[in-house]
């Protein structure tokens, strides 16, 4: 069924408006401080400028040491089990920080609180946590911050289905120039490893306008760079009345003034549209770069994972992709060790990075998901063997990944300055539009700009030059 009216009505948004002034009231407009810790992706980095917008009006300022926050919030991810591992030690940590400072609020939100089993496990165990909230009702976080400031038991609010979209909530960004835009929310395929269906809930899209309305702020507000976010931005639209499709997006996007580059991400290959490439093409500031997640190289695999595309169907759209684009960078998602890969199946994989040539490759070990049907298969991969494949397959993608960077050498290419390189610090740092990483030397009042570097150093993860050319 399509959703013809997909916001939060007026009325909730303005009572979150309320809480936001009763907690500066509490606080008796003495400035306090807080930290939001993020775990997992880019659509959690975005919840969390969201959640420190909110603080931020609600008279908070973010502490230079967690150690002086007034307020603490982790937002968790769950996708593989390593961030849950991470969450837990950082949060026993806590403990010490709370018995200093009782008055202190811990507060866990996200991917990881829409498990019930969880929720029931911070609750015994770190009883130091103040507030529980997962992500359906972040935007509900200045009323539930007025509860856990007038109680002294832990308020815990999960919703099991997702709800409407709270737009013109407040927003404090971490960059200046680059921005995440989350155009829609959830996922609807259910690949078999995964989790984040059953915590994101199914898809909702923005009403185009709101995403519309937003890089037109951020255009005004001098951000060069805007990067789309959802976990399959290609169905975009397609769960709303007389909405515009992703590629429609693009166009619309595209005419925005001030903003130089769009980004986005993720794209799922079953869903990959001829418009939208065409799309891409056209859209002058649309960039030259495709995330699209292949998981695995054996059809026999694909199929297991519930992805809908084989081998070669993936090989062709790639091949598409690159005579459509010319001088696209294509990257991709890799899962080794899912239940019943064979060595044979491993080497499809290999085959496809190979044939494919891909400018770079997130590899994961596969990690058993609670819920998901991957994790009921009885024919789990050793540790051991995934690790094995895990390193083979790095050597391949470093070795491609280098040779592709190696066409690089003395060409000029257009780089967004983002400040200066936390590796090398005497140099400045940004991306081409196909984002690769490029350090040179440069004076500070180019960050911001968009500038031409010529290539004259190349690595398997960065390249270096010299300006040669300052735009805008
Ligand atoms: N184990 C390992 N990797 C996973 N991903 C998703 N679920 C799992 C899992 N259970 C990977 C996929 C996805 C990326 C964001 O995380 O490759 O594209
Ligand atoms: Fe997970 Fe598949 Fe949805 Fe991506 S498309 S979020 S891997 S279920």
């Amino acid at each position: 069924m399509k959703r013809s009216e997909c916001r939060v009505p007026q009325e909730e948004i303005e009572l979150q408006r309320d809480f936001i002034r009763k907690v500066k009231e509490i606080n008796h407009g003495v400035l306090k401080k807080y930290s939001v810790q993020t775990f997992g992706c880019q659509m959690n980095e975005n919840d969390s400028e969201r959640l420190a917008g909110m603080l931020y009006e609600m008279g908070y300022t973010e502490a230079k040491d967690i150690k002086e926050s007034d307020v603490i919030i982790f937002n968790t991810c769950c996708v593989r089990e390593n961030a849950e591992v991470k969450v837990y030690g950082h949060l026993g940590a806590l403990k010490k920080l709370k018995s200093e400072n009782p008055n202190m609020v811990i507060a866990v939100c996200g991917c990881m609180m829409q498990q019930s089993q969880i929720v029931e496990h911070i609750k015994s165990k770190y009883r130091h946590v103040d507030l529980i909230f997962g992500t359906h009702n972040l935007y509900k976080f200045p009323e539930m911050l007025h509860d856990a400031l007038n109680s002294r038991e832990t308020i815990i609010d999960v919703w099991e289905s997702e709800g409407s979209i709270a737009e013109n909530m407040p927003i404090e960004r971490k960059d200046g120039i680059k921005a995440w835009v989350t155009i829609m929310y959830g996922c609807n395929n259910f690949c078999s490893y995964c989790i984040v269906p059953y915590v994101r809930g199914r898809e909702r899209s923005r009403h185009p306008d709101d995403i519309i309305n937003e890089v037109s702020m951020l255009g005004r507000n001098n951000y060069k760079e805007i990067t789309l976010l959802g976990q399959n931005v290609n169905s975009y639209g397609k769960d709303l009345e007389n909405g515009l499709s992703f590629a429609g997006l693009l166009k619309e996007l595209d005419k925005i003034d001030g903003i130089e580059r769009i980004r986005f991400m993720t794209s799922h290959p079953k869903d990959l549209s001829d418009e939208l490439l065409e799309a891409m093409k056209d859209c002058k500031k649309v960039c030259e770069h495709l995330h699209l997640p292949i998981q695995s190289g054996s059809t026999g695999i694909l199929k297991e994972m519930n992805r809908k595309y084989t081998k070669e169907h993936y090989l062709e759209l790639a091949d598409k992709v690159k005579k459509t684009i010319p001088d696209i960078a294509l990257t991709t998602d890799i899962i080794v060790g899912f239940p019943g890969e064979t060595e044979e199946d491993f080497d499809e994989t290999i085959d496809v990075i190979e044939k494919a040539r891909f400018d770079m490759a997130y590899t994961f070990l596969y990690s058993k998901r609670t819920g998901t049907p991957a994790a009921k298969s009885e024919q789990q991969v050793s540790e051991e063997t995934k690790k094995l494949r895990f390193e083979k397959l790095l050597e391949v993608q470093n070795r491609i990944s280098k040779e592709i960077n190696d066409e690089y050498l003395g060409k000029t290419v257009e780089v967004l300055v983002e400040g200066y390189s936390k590796n090398s610090p005497n140099k400045l740092t940004g991306r081409t539009r196909t984002n690769k990483v490029v350090n040179f030397k440069g004076e500070i009042k180019l960050v911001g700009k968009l500038v031409n570097v010529e290539i004259n150093k190349v690595q398997t993860w960065s390249l270096e030059g010299e300006v040669t050319a300052v735009y805008s």
